[in-house]
């Protein structure tokens, strides 16, 4: 039987914390095979058990198929692999901060259609759990794509190719527009937000707030800092000029339907106060990001992560999302929340 190699994809920078993360889930089972910006694989060792692999920091994760350079040559793999995929995502090993070239995302459209009518999978669009997804890597010109399968479990960003090419509008006060935009479209509620109140700790200057009102929220920003004039123009924007800790029941709505945060402070502080605001408000949604400036903060997540389980609306899912830097995204939401 041939070797079982393992693939993950993360944002730029993201690959040692990559590679402790999987390490401390899989260490011993694992060995790191070849690596590339953004791109890390794994050799598993005999009896690993790898159905789970999967990491946090990982913006998506298979088992590698093969390599290839032609369309003729991915059709013969996944047919030697006995793979029956049900979509097809093709994906830029590299995505930049400023974003991903106008040249890639050509190569990347062009090779998805002639594969998806190879194929007759759909390219794109966003995959339900248990579905089984044909990842092809696209690096450079001179570079063979990386072939991999993976399921899609819950947690998993659906749809990877649309979050990278979400790009930041002109009018956005700060990053942290993307940030908003793209953890509405993992959990799949960008579309649902009409009519819905948000709490959002941390919202100076207003990037996070501005998408949250363009997707037809009501927003109370928590924050000592000044607001986007933009943002204040909204009706639907509150702006409660205080720290979070000097926040008082009378200034906060009775209903809130979800509660976000942004603030720089220690994810163990942060989740203090979400915590705190969670079991008086009882948000159906939470999307917290978490601040990760220090190795130690780092290491010290899993423990976080299982307190805010034992309090959140629903299961808890942590990614780090490609507009996220030295951060990671905590989220959250209510099963029986049909919005
Ligand atoms: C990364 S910025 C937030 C960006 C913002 N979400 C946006 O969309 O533009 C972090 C913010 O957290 C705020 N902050 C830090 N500690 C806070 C606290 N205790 N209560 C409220 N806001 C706090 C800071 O004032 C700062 O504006």
């Amino acid at each position: 039987m041939s070797a079982t190699f393992l693939y993950a994809l993360c944002r730029s920078g993201s690959e040692p914390a990559l590679k402790r993360d999987v390490a401390v889930r899989l260490g011993g089972q694992l060995t790191p095979a070849f690596m590339r910006p953004q791109l890390i694989t794994w050799k598993a060792l005999d009896g690993a058990e790898t159905s789970l692999f999967d990491s946090g920091f990982a913006l998506v994760a298979g088992r590698t198929v093969g390599k290839a350079t032609t369309v003729g040559e991915v059709v013969s793999l996944v047919q030697a692999a006995g793979i029956t995929p049900q979509r097809l995502q093709v994906l830029p090993r590299e995505a930049p901060e400023e974003g991903v070239s106008e040249e890639t995302w050509g190569r990347v459209s062009t090779l998805g259609r002639e594969l998806a009518e190879a194929l007759a999978v759909p390219h794109g669009g966003r995959a339900s759990p248990g579905e089984t997804v044909l990842d092809i890597i696209v690096g450079t010109v001179a570079e063979p794509w990386l072939v991999g399968v993976r399921n899609h479990r819950d947690g998993a960003f659906p749809d990877v190719e649309e979050l990278l090419r979400v790009a930041l509008p002109e009018a956005a006060p700060s990053r942290a527009w993307l940030k908003m935009e793209q953890a509405l479209r993992w959990l799949g509620k960008d579309s649902a937000l009409a009519g819905a109140t948000v709490l959002e700790l941390g919202s100076a200057p207003g990037g996070g707030s501005l998408c949250l009102l363009d997707h037809g929220a009501t927003v109370y920003g928590v924050d000592t800092g000044a607001m986007d004039p933009r943002v204040l123009a909204y009706p639907t924007f509150h702006h409660l000029r205080v720290s979070a800790g000097d926040l008082q029941r009378e200034m906060v709505p009775r209903q809130v339907d979800v509660l976000a945060s942004d603030m720089n402070l220690e994810p163990r502080v942060v989740c203090q106060y979400a915590e705190k605001f969670a079991s008086r408000l009882r948000p159906a949604g939470l999307i917290l990001t978490l601040k990760l400036n220090t190795p130690q903060v780092e290491a010290s997540l899993p423990t976080i992560i299982d307190r805010v389980r034992r309090w959140a609306p629903g299961p808890v899912d942590v990614r780090q999302l490609p507009a996220n830097r030295r951060e990671i995204t905590l989220v959250s939401w209510a099963e029986n929340d049909r919005r």
